[in-house]
């Protein structure tokens, strides 16, 4: 058996109809922080194959709105509208938030680069996706909004970590369980937009 399928949150999310194990990790970071909400409009960022986004879904309800991006095409979700595109293209971005509603009350962002298995550029890749969703999500959160990100650990975590700091009333570096150990991935949970 591969070390994927022995994973204990890899045989939980094909148990549970669960797209991806990293479904799992939103739903520690949501138990622990409570930045998901009944009836909230929620972007997800890098949503592909969907995990995410079915964890959203369930939390939100009926009353609730999930918005899902991603440079890859997802397979239909029930009540999650698609846009498929690069955050780092100018148009789609414009085009994107044309269409949404500007009161979103979280973006969360699970966005990864193409990895090169060069840590320092991995690292600066990711920063720079992290960079681009919070650009976007300047745009489109209300005021005490929340922001849940993915970086990838390295010299430049700390200046964009600050930054979101300043922008938020809370602001904390999390792992999550559900993280795979050796992945130097760190998630950065903020709440209370400071529009
Ligand atoms: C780790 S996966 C996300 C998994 C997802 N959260 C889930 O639970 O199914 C990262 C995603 O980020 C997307 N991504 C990477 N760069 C992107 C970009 N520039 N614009 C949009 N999506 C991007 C990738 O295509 C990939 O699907």
């Amino acid at each position: 058996m591969s070390e994927r399928k022995k994973d204990h949150y890899y045989r939980l999310a094909k148990q549970k109809g669960y797209r991806s194990r990293a479904a799992y990790k939103l739903i520690q970071i949501n138990r622990k922080f409570n930045v998901i909400k009944k009836g909230y409009v929620v972007v997800d960022l890098g949503a592909a194959p969907g995990g995410w986004s079915q964890v959203a879904k369930e939390i939100v309800g009926e009353m609730g709105r999930v918005v899902a991006v991603d440079l890859l095409k997802i397979k239909p979700i029930d009540g999650v509208d698609f846009y498929r595109g690069d955050i780092r293209d100018k148009e789609f971005i414009e085009d994107l938030l044309a269409s949404i509603d500007k009161k979103v009350d979280i973006v969360i962002s699970d966005m990864l680069p193409k990895t090169t298995g060069n840590r320092s550029m991995d690292h600066a890749r990711s920063i720079e996706l992290c960079e681009h969703a919070f650009n976007f999500t300047k745009h489109v959160l209300r005021p005490k909004g929340n922001f849940v990100v993915k970086a990838f650990e390295g010299d430049l975590f700390n200046s964009y970590f600050n930054k979101i700091k300043e922008n938020f009333r809370f602001c904390k570096a999390h792992g999550p369980k559900a993280s795979i150990k050796s992945t130097k991935e760190i998630y950065v949970i903020a709440k209370h937009f400071k529009r």
